[in-house]
């Protein structure tokens, strides 16, 4: 039978529904993957699939700006494909992931997009695009390279202060990349950790025979993020490339946001689960080189202003910089840090660790969480509002959730590519039942119902509307 013009294939109905305006009981009316209707309970025409949110919170589908899948840095590659990392997202609500193409060795930024384009393609279970990455140096056939690129819908640069040799860029060649962004509506992500700062502490710790996890923190001190962020803040006053600052770790660092927002400066921020959560002493634990991330987690304190800069807008997101190693790879060099892979596993457990350590804990009011998690990153990312949101017109990208379902995060139960978790036996409150994904559900009650290859490649357009209601 063929569907009606004017019927809904897919009501959501019962839910308490965040919506830009507030928590409504509303029902969705759900066609051809967009929201079509918005209507008083029980009044939406009757039609197609029913799912009952009764007793459940209806949040959009979280947009995770940060995901690696599948990196390749140094000696290591994380573990994940396209399929897995994108359906671990939708175990964990979300229904947009954001991936870096990293150019290879011989490659520029063009050919590595095009690259990722081909890996991702028919494998994602939710949507997904790509950031665009310099890597190690600026020739001008790269810079030439970047307008045609954010005009194809890659308005976001990436480029890494930081792992010299590897990925990194001095920090000139930043000042002319955010020159030339600028000029053609472009965006830039920045790894804010200042190489020679960074460089001179390891090989101090090297020397002096310092090498166990416990010495990660210490060769990575604050001042190594906030005088890169400090100096691209400057950049961006120059030049008035909006900016986005990745994975901030310090306490500081939101407070050198607010003052260049005083200015009426481009510049934005994430924080991570990782450094609202962990504490630098579990690096001096046996199993430190775990949580060996870069930059890495730190004080009591600084997570305390990290919190206050997500609650006060210093900060505008908080992504995952999802890295799925394994502990094969992260213990290989135990006795080594300075080879020690860098980053964490993270894609599935943002939502139930911000559900309990934020909303659950008087941290953060649901609104807010939506816009950490959804809108912002939308808006940031020129997604908004196709992504991000609950409105007519938008994409019907939703997550399910019971705000008292408790339960113990364990790795064995996670759906990441990896053996391990850096939450093992953390107390959540706040779960996904449902994830819906432009209409379809991909996730419901733990288990996967969807279909590798639903996700889309999502080309984008950077708004400065947008980026100035963040
Ligand atoms: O330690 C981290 N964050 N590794 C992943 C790559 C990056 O720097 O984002
Ligand atoms: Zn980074
Ligand atoms: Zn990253």
């Amino acid at each position: 039978m063929g569907k009606s013009a004017d019927l809904p294939d897919l009501t959501v109905r019962g839910g308490l529904v965040a919506l830009e305006s507030g928590l409504q009981a509303v029902d969705l009316g759900i066609r051809d993957g967009r929201i079509v209707a918005i209507g008083e309970p029980g009044m939406l025409p009757r039609g197609g699939e029913v799912v009952d949110a009764k007793g459940l919170h209806v949040l959009p589908g979280l947009v995770d700006a940060h995901v690696h899948v599948n990196l390749a840095l140094g000696e290591f590659t994380t573990r994940d494909s396209f399929a897995e990392a994108s359906l671990a997202a939708a175990y964990g609500g979300t229904t947009t992931i954001v991936d870096f193409a990293v150019p290879g060795e011989k490659e520029t930024p063009r050919d590595a997009i095009e690259r990722r384009k081909e890996e991702a393609a028919g494998e994602c279970y939710v949507d997904y695009s790509f950031h665009v990455t310099v890597a190690r140096s600026l020739p001008e056939e790269v810079l030439a390279q970047l307008p045609p690129l954010i005009a194809e819908g890659f308005p976001t640069v990436k480029a890494f202060t930081v792992y010299r040799d590897l990925v990194m860029i001095e920090i000139g060649e930043v000042r002319t990349l955010m020159a030339t962004l600028a000029g053609h509506g472009g965006l830039i992500l920045v790894h804010a950790e200042t190489a020679s700062i960074i460089e001179r502490a390891i090989a101090q710790c090297v020397s002096a025979g310092e090498t166990s996890p416990a010495y990660h923190p210490v060769s990575r001190p604050p001042i190594a993020e906030l005088d890169t962020v400090r100096s691209v803040i400057g950049f961006a006053e120059e030049t008035r490339c909006p900016v986005f600052f990745v994975h901030l770790s310090t306490g500081a660092a939101p407070e050198l946001l607010r003052d260049a927002h005083a200015k009426g400066l481009p510049v934005y921020g994430e924080t991570c689960p990782q450094y609202l959560i962990l504490d630098e002493s579990l690096y001096a634990e046996d199993d430190g080189e775990r949580f060996v991330c870069s930059p890495p987690v730190r004080s009591h304190g600084d997570r305390l202003r990290l919190w206050k800069g997500l609650a006060n807008r210093s900060l505008q997101m908080v992504n995952t910089d999802h890295c799925c190693y394994d502990t094969k790879q992260k213990t290989l060099h135990r006795d080594f840090f300075p080879d020690l892979p860098n980053g964490l596993p993270g894609v599935e457990t943002r939502l139930r660790l911000l559900l309990t350590e934020g909303y659950a804990k008087g941290r953060l009011d649901l609104r807010r969480l939506v816009e950490l998690t959804a809108a912002n990153p939308a808006r940031l990312l020129g997604l908004y509002p196709r992504k991000g949101t609950i409105a007519v017109g938008s994409d019907a990208d939703l997550v399910l959730v019971d705000l008292a379902r408790e339960g113990t995060i364990r790795a064995a139960d996670l759906h990441q590519a990896t053996d391990y978790t850096p939450y093992e036996g953390r107390p959540y409150k706040g779960d996904v039942v449902t994830t819906i994904c432009r209409g379809v559900t991909v996730v419901h009650e733990g288990r996967s119902v969807g279909r590798r290859g639903h996700g889309r490649l999502l080309h984008r357009k950077i708004d400065h509307r947008e980026l100035a209601a963040l």
